[in-house]
């Protein structure tokens, strides 16, 4: 019997904090360390924040943590995130300090490439500069924001499928953790519909505005598939703070 306990022990997968104490909570005790996980959800649901504060707080634990925007520019998601987060004093400090890298669309000329045609756009370039950023800095968490940029650009199902793939597979060669933010057209779980591409990641959260007309909706949060750990399948409703952001979880009876 000892022998069975001790194997469970060791196979148990190393968990890393996604910087969200709910979150955490929700993913009984974090993300497994080296998952490449999709975060999806409507415009304006904390999608880019999440990333934010996942890799603020990672890099103030002494991780060195990499934003990838294919949206904006630097300039403008540093001045976002302090806006958002007044609390997070060591901004600053940190991307000083080399801990916390980001990078806009101005510190990758060769994000977006054509191919020779002129006229299809590849993704192999943008793979492979992320892939050296990762390396030159030793990064341990990364997040890349959005990947709905590639299918914009990537038209051909199956050429989008594999690039997807690729990225994957890069990121997890390199043995970083990692989310990859999704738009999807949605906001409202009940008219969620999977993307068949889905498969490729090793775990999905999805965030939803749900609950009615404009101010009366409450911005939530769901686990949908997390290889690697238990989780809770309960749909959580958050807020974003100054000081990140916080899940209403309610306590467990005991
Ligand atoms: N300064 C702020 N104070 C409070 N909430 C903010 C602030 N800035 C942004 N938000 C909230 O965060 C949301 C945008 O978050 P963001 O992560 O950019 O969304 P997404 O990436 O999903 O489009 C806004 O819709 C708003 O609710
Ligand atoms: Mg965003």
């Amino acid at each position: 019997m000892r022998g069975i306990t001790a194997k469970k022990i060791k196979m148990a997968r190393e968990k890393v904090s996604s910087g969200i104490a709910g979150l955490d909570k929700m993913l009984n005790g974090g993300l497994p360390k080296s998952n490449q996980v999709v975060v999806a959800g409507g415009p304006g649901t904390g999608k880019t924040l999440l990333c934010l504060e996942f890799l603020y707080r990672g890099a103030l634990a002494g991780e060195t943590s990499i934003f990838f925007s294919l949206e904006e520019e630097t300039g403008m998601i540093i001045a976002n995130m302090k806006e958002a987060y007044g609390q997070f004093t060591e901004i600053d400090r940190l991307i000083a300090e080399g801990k916390l890298v980001i990078k806009g669309t101005d510190q990758a000329s060769s994000l977006i490439q054509k191919d020779k045609k002129g006229n299809i756009f590849t993704f192999t370039t943008t793979i492979a500069d992320i892939e050296s950023a990762v390396v030159e800095h030793s990064a341990t968490k990364v997040a890349i924001d959005s990947i709905s940029v590639m299918k914009l650009f990537v038209k051909d199902p199956f050429e989008y499928r594999s690039v997807s793939t690729s990225l994957v597979s890069m990121l997890r060669k390199q043995n970083v953790t990692a989310l990859l933010t999704m738009e999807i057209e949605t906001s409202e779980k009940e008219r969620l519909t999977f993307e068949p591409e889905f498969f490729v990641y090793d775990g999905i959260i999805i965030l939803y505005l749900s609950g009615g007309q404009e101010e009366n909706r409450v911005p939530t949060i769901e686990v949908i598939k997390m290889r690697g750990t238990q989780h809770s399948f309960s749909t959580v409703p958050y807020e974003i703070t100054p000081n990140g952001i916080n899940l209403l979880l309610i306590p467990h009876k005991e």
